[in-house]
Formats: structure tokens, C-alpha cells, sequence
């Protein structure tokens, strides 16, 4: 009864997309335990190309049941814009399920997220703009409307009226805005209710069920381990935890369910928003890794920062995640570079780290400590085993494995859904050998 936890290992888009739906097949559930319509999934199948920023990537598989957990925000508009997408296209979203306990985000929380982001100046955090942070805020705040309170229309209201005393106050008084209309937000909310009732059931009744029957359910975190409220770059990170603990909470599996924890890493390391990033490249490698890897952002169109690979920070993010396996994503970007840096230490203020360091400050301060592999230059994305690959490939995988301290089960070797070579099963389990 294998269920999987999937987490990005640095700070987003490392591709979990591409690693849940090439799971997909042999998964009956894919959960999204937390996050809203921050991420951006970019799955490609067949040659089309399919972006999702709320749903699970798992939707695209046909006998999957995509769920979205209680640990989720949910923008009800962004919700029906990506069905109705989906929809239009061809694709049946008809087996999705939501937690009845997953957070609305509603409109007064993108307005907030953007006053917010504006109010902070020189200090802001680059969010998505959708509206996550102050959703969490009013969850952690017992202030959230959550999916079951559209079922209620009084209870709705009174809860839409005490969250907005409190956000009209701030809006007209603090950052000089409109007063929102309590009113017109409830019939606002309302007016998604019977869109929402087939869907909206007890989701960890529904999981844990799938469980005992022996079938095979995939969490798949959100966001990623450096953007984690609890053990990324604070204050540089989104409002959730989508470290692999938080799927355990955000879907209402128990941790002694989970059988496997996969961490997605790419080749190199990006990052979309504000904060610190000892790699990151302002020069023509920059350029070179945005170009070839296509690194602009699914949600906001934003260009993404990019770097070279960072050792500490994999090592960092095996530890907090236990990850069991890596999925190395993006390899292919790395061909034609004739000696590749991976970041092997940080030089701060004179001082030599080789794990994470403590401090945000000693964070900040961090310059990068490179050793060299040498690169290839052939084509590897048609590849399909490790063999295949030109042997200064097959080096640079080796070195990646030795330094994360965790075994690297799958590579990404291109876009498409097919370009990737498997190394060990990603599903533990009896009717999934796993070859060590
Ligand atoms: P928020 O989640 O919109 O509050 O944004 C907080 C930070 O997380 C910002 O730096 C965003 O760019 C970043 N972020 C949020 N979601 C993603 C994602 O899916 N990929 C990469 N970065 C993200």
C-alpha cells in the first residue's frame, strides 16, 4: 500500500510535474497537500503543452483521481478558469476531488498579498501575487473560510463579515483602499457552491481508504523545500510547508503510511523571487542556463534567476525531507558547457561551510567554493539508460549522488513526458521491487 511523497529540492520548478506524471500510470491518487495557484506545472505530452497552477499534474493521467488536500488555498475563479481550460481541451476532470477543509483564498486576499508586496518596498518577498500569504495567514489566524462554509450561506456570511472587519480596516485606514463589500464577497463565494458539491468530500476518509485497499496514492508537495515557511530562506519563502511533514498534514495521511519520499532536483538551481542565492549567476552562464532551460516562470511569466548546482543545499534538503530518492531533472541543459561548477562549500566571511549554514546571515554572506566536472557535448536526450549516456555525464550524475548522500533514481533528459531514464522504481512495495 505504497503511498509516495514527491518535494522540489531547492526552490521550485524543478520539474515535478514531469516526475508525478511519469509516475502517474501506475499511481490511483494524486494529492496536492499544500500550496494554491502559486505553483506552475509545466507537463508536456505528446508535444502539447500543459500548464497547470492549481490542480495536481496527475489530472492529465487518465484513471488517476487528482484530489486537492486540506492543506491547500484555493482561488475558486482560478479553480473553474483551469477546469473549464482542461476541459476545452479535452481532458476529463470529471474524478477530481476537494477537502471539505481546504482554505478559500478570496479576493480580498490577492488585493492584500499586492498592497502588502507594495507596502513592504525595498523588503518584498516577490510573491506570486495571488493571494497565498494572507490565505495562510487568515487559516493560522482561525479567520479562513474554508470549502464547506459555501454549503452554509449564514455561517458563510458571518465568517466572510468577521474577516473583513478586521481587512477593511487595514485596507481603507493602513494602505488606503476600498472598503470590500461583505455582502457582495458572500454571494461572490455562494455562487461557486453548486459547482463544488460533487467534488468537495471527506478527502483523508477517501486517501486512507485507498490505502487499506493496497492502492498506490502520490502526494505532491507544492512549491519546494528552500521555499518552506519552517525550513527555507525565511522570510524569502511562501506561507506553507511543502517539505515532505507537510504532506503528511496537508493531506491527513499519517507519517508511518508513507513508504517513499522522492526529492525532484534539477541540474543546476533557479529560483523565481526575491532572496538570497549564493549560485546564482549574473553573467552570460545566467543567461545561458535561462535560455537553453527555458527558465521563465509558468505562473507570473517572470524570468527565473539561475546558478549552478549547490551540493549544500541538496545535502540540506535530504536531511529535512528524508528523502528515500532524486529525480535529477534537466540534465540535458547542462550539454556544451565544457567544465561544470557544482558547488561543493560557501566561503563565509572567511570561513569554510560545508553544510548549510546556521544563520540567514551567514546565508546571505555566502559565496559559493566550486569543483569542476568536465562537461559533454552530445545530444543526451535521446538516452534511455545510464549506459547510454557519454561518460562525462555519467561522471557528473555519480558526483551529484555522492555529495546528496541519496541515491539519484531517475534522470531528466529532456521536455517531453518520454525523455527520461529511469534507474531504480520510484514505488517501494512488494508489486514494486525496488532495485537497489
Ligand atoms: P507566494 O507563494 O506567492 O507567497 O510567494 C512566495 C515566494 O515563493 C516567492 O518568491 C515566489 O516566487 C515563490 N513561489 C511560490 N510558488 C512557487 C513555485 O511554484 N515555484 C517557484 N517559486 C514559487
Amino acid at each position: 500500500m505504497p503511498a509516495v511523497v514527491i518535494v522540489g529540492a531547492q526552490w521550485g520548478d524543478e520539474g515535478k510535474g514531469k516526475a508525478t506524471d511519469l509516475l502517474g500510470e501506475s499511481v490511483d491518487y494524486v494529492v496536492k497537500p499544500n500550496g494554491g495557484n502559486n505553483a506552475g506545472h509545466t507537463v508536456v505530452i505528446q508535444g502539447e503543452k500543459f500548464e497547470l497552477k492549481l490542480l495536481p499534474a496527475g489530472i492529465l493521467t487518465p484513471g488517476v483521481t487528482p484530489v486537492i488536500g486540506n492543506g491547500v488555498v484555493v482561488d475558486l475563479e482560478a479553480l473553474t478558469e483551469e477546469i473549464e481550460m482542461l476541459t476545452a481541451r479535452g481532458v476529463d476532470t470529471s474524478s477530481l476531488r476537494i477537502s471539505a477543509n481546504a482554505h478559500v483564498v478570496a479576493p480580498y486576499h490577492r488585493t492584500l498579498d499586492k498592497v502588502t508586496e507594495r507596502f513592504l518596498g525595498k523588503r518584498a518577498i516577490g510573491t506570486t501575487g495571488r493571494g497565498i500569504g494572507p490565505a495562510y495567514m487568515d487559516k493560522v489566524g482561525r479567520l479562513g473560510i474554508r470549502i464547506q462554509d459555501l454549503f452554509d450561506a449564514s455561517i458563510l456570511r458571518q465568517k466572510v463579515e468577521g474577516a473583513l472587519r478586521q481587512k477593511n480596516a487595514l485596507l481603507v485606514k493602513l494602505y488606503n483602499r476600498r472598503e470590500v463589500d461583505i455582502d457582495e464577497t458572500t454571494e461572490q463565494l455562494l455562487s461557486y457552491a453548486d459547482m463544488l458539491r460533487p467534488m468537495v468530500v471527506d478527502t483523508t476518509a477517501l486517501l486512507n481508504d485507498a490505502l487499506d485497499r493496497g492502492e498506490v496514492v502520490l502526494m505532491e508537495g507544492g512549491q519546494a523545500t528552500f521555499l518552506d515557511v519552517d525550513h527555507g530562506t525565511y522570510p524569502f519563502v511562501t506561507s506553507s510547508n511543502p517539505t515532505a511533514g507537510g504532506s503528511c498534514t496537508g493531506s491527513g495521511i499519517g507519517p508511518t503510511r508513507v513508504d517513499g519520499v522522492i526529492g525532484i532536483v534539477k541540474a543546476y538551481t533557479t529560483r523565481v523571487g526575491a532572496g538570497p542565492f549564493p549560485t546564482e549567476l549574473e553573467d552570460e552562464w545566467g543567461e545561458f542556463l535561462q535560455r537553453v532551460g527555458g527558465e521563465v516562470g509558468v505562473n507570473t511569466g517572470r524570468p527565473r534567476r539561475c546558478g549552478w548546482y549547490d551540493a549544500l543545499m541538496i545535502r540540506y534538503a535530504v536531511r529535512v525531507n528524508g528523502f528515500t530518492d532524486l529525480v535529477l531533472t534537466k540534465l540535458d541543459v547542462l550539454t556544451g558547457i565544457e567544465e561544470v561548477p557544482i558547488c561543493v562549500a560557501y566561503d563565509v566571511d572567511g570561513t569554510l561551510h560545508h553544510e548549510m549554514p546556521m544563520t540567514q546571515t551567514e546565508f546571505h554572506h555566502a559565496e559559493p567554493v566550486y569543483e569542476t566536472m568536465p562537461g559533454w557535448t552530445e545530444d543526451i536526450s535521446g538516452c534511455r539508460t545510464v549506459e547510454e549516456l557519454p561518460e562525462a555525464a555519467r561522471n557528473y550524475v555519480k558526483r551529484l549522488e555522492e555529495l546528496a548522500g541519496c541515491r539519484i533514481s531517475a534522470i531528466g533528459v529532456g521536455p517531453d513526458r518520454e525523455a527520461t531514464i529511469a534507474v531504480h522504481d520510484l514505488l517501494p512495495g512488494p508489486q514494486h521491487s525496488t532495485s537497489a
